[in-house]
């Protein structure tokens, strides 16, 4: 159905707030937008693309030779559309780039839609999104597993939470693959549900989340609530047994001392206990609110000293430092 707007009857496009351009350059041929594009027809907007729209190689080389070098979006699709262009760039990156610099690129892009993920809501093409990106992950892994010694513990405040999920879904499918796990659909599963792991903190205020200094008990409470929001953002989705269990349960400990339900290592599923591990690697080496970056080190140092056999699998302990250890092929 054609929708129309006419608010622009008397002024400039370009000043409103309300839209904005997109390039058709930025247009990619075998590509989904999910945001609506408008042409603007004598000072009108008329939607051209709806949500789910497919775009073909022929159209886009039509809509140029007929002239026309953008469309118009809503301002608020401006992320949607930034993660479109990052995500269909994707596996382009794949092919061009050595597996060290690619997963520097996959943080990036991944970071970007990770936000999307937490601030929006949890579509089927969203996991379509993250399923290519899961699958990038586990192409550069597959490459070579010691590309996870590229990533760094940027300290990009805003971006940490996002940051934090796509290098807890790299470190994670890298010990999976270092200790065994060669099928390609349980990695994916694994290094998805790594990158849903903490959806659920944008159930916590950032206030929490950002906090210089230690929690009090009702901030600790509602911290402890992530798991379980993130598994009820996650409820309605397609996402594998897999990825659940690494939402809900990649806070529990070996020895029953963690939450939500304060299993022990018997019930906890192999594929949780190597995101924990992850989860806590990354939290360690990388730059937080309330604690000082550790070198690689020092993090694995602290867990060994700390951690092991009451937290974390020693299994998985091993196969991470042997992919740190890893040289580059
Ligand atoms: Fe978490
Ligand atoms: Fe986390």
């Amino acid at each position: 159905m054609t929708q129309t707007f006419t608010n622009f009857d008397h002024q400039a496009p370009e000043i409103t707030t309300r839209f904005c351009r997109f390039h058709i350059e930025q247009l990619i041929d075998n590509s989904i937008t999910d945001f609506d594009l408008y042409v603007d027809v004598k000072s009108h907007l008329i939607l051209y693309s709806g949500k789910g729209y497919k775009w073909t190689k022929s159209e886009l080389d039509g809509l140029i030779r007929h002239g026309r070098n953008f469309f118009w979006m809503r301002s608020e699709d401006a992320l949607k559309a930034s993660l479109y262009e990052k995500m269909t760039r994707l596996p382009d990156v794949s092919k061009t780039l050595r597996p060290e610099d690619r997963m520097q690129t996959i943080q990036d892009i991944g970071a970007t839609f990770t936000r999307y993920l937490y601030e929006g809501e949890i579509t089927e093409s969203v996991v379509r999104k993250a399923e290519q990106l899961a699958g990038n992950i586990v192409d550069c892994i597959e490459e070579d597993r010691g590309c996870i010694r590229s990533i760094t513990g940027l300290a990009h405040h805003d971006l940490y939470t996002y940051l934090h999920s796509v290098r807890v879904s790299a470190y994670a499918t890298a010990i999976a693959a270092q200790m065994g796990l060669s099928s390609r659909d349980d990695l994916k599963n694994i290094a998805l549900g790594a990158l849903f792991h903490d959806v659920g903190k944008s159930a916590v205020p950032l206030t929490i989340i950002n906090k210089n200094g230690p929690l009090l008990e009702h901030e600790w409470k509602m911290m402890r609530s992530h798991p379980t929001e993130g598994l009820k953002k996650i409820n309605d989705t397609v996402l594998h047994h897999v990825c659940r269990e690494i939402v809900i349960h990649h806070h529990e400990r070996l020895n029953g001392s963690g939450y939500p339900d304060s299993l022990t290592k018997d019930s906890l599923l192999q594929e949780v206990q190597i995101a924990t591990l992850a989860d806590i690697y990354d939290a360690l080496t990388s730059s937080r609110s309330y604690q000082n970056k550790r070198t690689r080190f020092e993090a694995l140092d602290f867990i060994k000293n700390k951690l092991l056999q009451t937290d974390v699998s020693v299994d998985a302990y091993k196969a991470l430092i042997e992919c740190l250890s890893q040289k580059a092929s």
